[in-house]
C-alpha cells in the first residue's frame, strides 16, 4: 500500500479501519512507558512522572490510557529517578517495572528494556510526561504502524508553538515516510521552519527495534542516547519509518515545566466540567472550578463558581454547592444544599440536608436526611439523625446524635481525655442548651433537655432536665453603689 500523509480524524470518530482481514495469529503487542527521567526543568524535588494534573500522577493518567490498548500484564513502567517512590505510586494498576538505574537518555531507558519486551512482535513507546493521549489514539497509532508495516510509527502533532520539541522531517510533505527526527537543538535553519513535532510516542516493530538499537550513539548535546535518533538509523537500514499526525495537538503535548502542567491540568478539567454539563449539570465559571476525573455528580444540580470537588466524590441530583466549598471523597444525595465555603472529607450526607456556611464535616461524618449543619460546627465520626439541626458555632466528635435533635449554639462534645477517646450519646428529641459541654462518655436520655451553658458529666435521663452550672447570685443595688462611689472620687 502507498505511503499517504493521514491525519487522525477528530474526538468520537471510529479507528481509521484497514480493510485488509486481520491475521490469524494477532502480534502480541506490549507497552513501554517511559518514566525514569528527574524532570530537571521543574525545579521539583518530586520526580516528574508523580507530579498530578486532574488529582492523578501524570504516569498514572499514561497507564489508564495503555490499559485501554493491552493487558496491565504487558505494560511495563521504566522507572529510574526516585525509583521505588514512583513504583509505589503506580503499582496499584498492575503493571510491571524496568529499571533504569542512570538515565542516560530515552534509547538507553528503551535499551533496558529489551528483556522484558523480547517476546512480542510490536512495542509502543509512550512518554511518562505526556498525559493526555487517549486510548482511541494509541490504538490508531497501533493500527496506522500495522497496516503500513513500518518498522517505526512517530505520532506527531503540530501545535501553536513548537519549540522545546523534536521534528519530524518527512521525505515529502505529502507522505507519511519520514528520514529522520531532530531534537530542537540540533535544528538546521531550514528544518527550523518545520512545525510538526515528535510527541514522544512511537510504534516499533521489535525485531527491527531490537537489531538496531545499540547504533545509537551519544554524539548530540546532551551527551545521551536519544531514542529518536532510531528513525535515520532504521531508514539507513532501508527500514520503513512512518509519521501519523494526531487529530489534537493538546493530545500530545508533553508537561516539561510546571507552567505547561497546570495548563494541561486546566484543559483536563474543563474537559471533565464539560461532560458534566452535557449530562445535565450546571457549572457556572467552570474555569474556576476543580473538579477530579472520578468525581460523578447527578443532573439538575447546580454548582458555583470556585467550588473544588475532588477524589471519588458522589453527588446526586438537585444539589447546589455553592462557592468556596472543598469537598473531597465524599458521598451526598439528592436535594443536599451545601452553602458557601464548607469542607468535607470522607463524610456522607443524606437527601435535603442543609450543610453550611463555613461547616468542617471530617471523616465518618453522616448526616441524617433533612439535618441542618450551620455556621462554624465541626463534625468528625459523627452520626447526626434523620431532621436534627446544630446550626452554630460547635464541635460533635465520636457522637451518636438520634432523630429530632436540637443542639444549641456554642455546643462541645469533650470527646478526648487526652488518651483516649470516648463516645457522646443523645437519643431523639434531645434539647441541648447553648454552651453546653459534654464529657463522654455520657449519654443524654430520649427527650430530655439541657439547661444552656451546663457542663454534663454523668448520664441524663430521659425526659428530664439536666443542669450542670453554678446557681445564679444576684447582689441588688450593686452596679449602682459602685458607680455613685467612682463619681465620689473612691475607689
Ligand atoms: C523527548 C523527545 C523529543 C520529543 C519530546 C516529546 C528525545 C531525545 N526527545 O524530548 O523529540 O519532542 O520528548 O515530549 O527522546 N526518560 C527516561 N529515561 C531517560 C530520559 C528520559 O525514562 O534516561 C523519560 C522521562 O521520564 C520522560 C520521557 O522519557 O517521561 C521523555 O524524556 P524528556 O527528557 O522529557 O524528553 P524531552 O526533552 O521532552
Ligand atoms: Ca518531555
Amino acid at each position: 500500500m502507498p505511503s499517504e500523509k493521514k491525519t487522525i480524524p477528530k474526538r468520537t470518530a471510529e479507528a481509521s479501519g484497514s480493510t485488509e482481514p486481520r491475521p490469524a495469529n494477532p502480534p502480541r503487542l506490549a507497552i513501554a512507558i517511559m518514566a525514569a527521567g528527574k524532570g530537571t526543568r521543574l525545579k521539583s524535588k518530586r520526580p516528574k512522572v508523580l507530579h498530578e494534573i486532574g488529582g492523578k500522577p501524570l504516569l498514572e493518567h499514561v497507564i489508564r490510557a495503555a490499559i485501554h490498548v493491552v493487558p496491565a500484564s504487558n505494560i511495563f513502567a521504566i522507572i529510574g529517578h526516585e525509583a521505588e517512590k514512583v513504583r509505589g505510586a503506580v503499582q496499584h494498576t498492575g503493571v510491571g517495572f524496568v529499571l533504569q538505574a542512570e538515565q542516560r537518555g530515552t534509547g538507553h531507558a528503551v535499551m533496558c528494556a529489551r528483556d522484558v519486551l523480547r517476546d512480542f512482535d510490536h512495542v509502543l513507546v509512550l512518554s511518562g510526561d505526556v498525559p493526555l493521549i487517549r486510548p482511541e489514539t494509541i490504538r490508531q497509532l497501533l493500527e496506522f504502524h500495522l497496516q503500513q508495516k513500518a518498522s517505526m510509527t512517530i505520532l506527531t502533532a503540530t501545535p501553536e508553538d513548537p519549540s522545546g520539541y523534536g521534528r519530524v522531517i518527512r521525505k515529502s510533505s505529502k507522505g507519511a515516510d519520514v528520514t529522520a527526527i531532530v531534537e530542537q537543538k540540533a535544528l538546521s535553519k531550514s528544518q527550523a521552519k518545520t512545525r510538526e513535532i515528535n510527541s514522544g510516542i512511537y510504534a516499533f516493530a521489535t525485531r527491527d527495534l531490537w537489531q538496531h538499537i545499540d547504533r545509537i550513539t551519544t554524539n548530540n548535546a546532551h551527551g545521551e542516547f536519544y531514542l529518536t535518533d532510531m528513525a535515520s538509523l532504521l531508514v539507513k537500514a532501508k527500514k520503513k519509518v512512518v509519521a501519523l499526525a494526531a487529530a489534537e495537538a493538546i493530545e500530545v503535548l508533553g508537561a516539561n515545566t510546571l507552567a505547561e502542567m497546570v495548563m494541561l491540568d486546566s484543559s483536563m478539567r474543563l474537559q471533565k466540567c464539560a461532560e458534566l454539563m452535557s449530562a445535565g449539570v450546571t457549572i457556572f465559571r467552570p474555569e474556576t472550578c476543580v473538579i477530579d476525573a472520578e468525581v460523578q455528580i447527578g443532573p439538575d444540580t447546580v454548582i458555583d463558581p470556585f467550588v473544588q470537588i475532588l477524589g471519588k466524590t458522589r453527588i446526586g441530583e438537585d444539589c447546589r454547592i455553592r462557592s468556596f466549598s472543598v469537598i473531597k471523597d465524599s458521598e451526598i444525595s439528592d436535594g443536599v444544599m451545601i452553602k458557601p465555603g464548607c469542607i468535607f472529607d470522607e463524610a456522607k450526607v443524606s437527601r435535603g440536608a442543609i450543610i453550611g456556611p463555613y461547616s468542617h464535616l471530617r471523616p465518618g461524618s453522616d448526616i441524617g436526611e433533612n439535618a441542618h449543619v450551620g455556621n462554624f460546627v465541626e463534625t468528625k465520626k459523627t452520626r447526626l439523625g434523620k431532621g436534627s439541626k446544630a446550626n452554630h458555632l460547635t464541635y460533635l466528635g465520636d457522637a451518636e446524635i438520634g432523630e429530632g435533635v436540637n443542639v444549641g449554639a456554642g455546643t462541645i462534645t469533650c470527646n478526648y481525655d487526652g488518651v483516649n477517646k470516648h463516645l457522646t450519646r443523645i437519643e431523639d428529641g434531645v434539647f441541648v442548651g447553648s454552651d453546653s459541654t459534654l464529657v463522654a462518655p455520657v449519654t443524654l436520655g430520649k427527650g430530655s433537655y439541657v439547661a444552656a451553658a451546663s457542663c454534663i458529666t454523668d448520664d441524663v435521663p430521659a425526659d428530664s432536665l439536666a443542669l450542670g452550672r453554678s446557681k445564679q447570685v444576684v447582689k441588688d443595688g450593686w452596679a449602682k453603689a459602685k458607680r455613685e462611689a467612682r463619681a465620689a472620687g473612691k475607689k
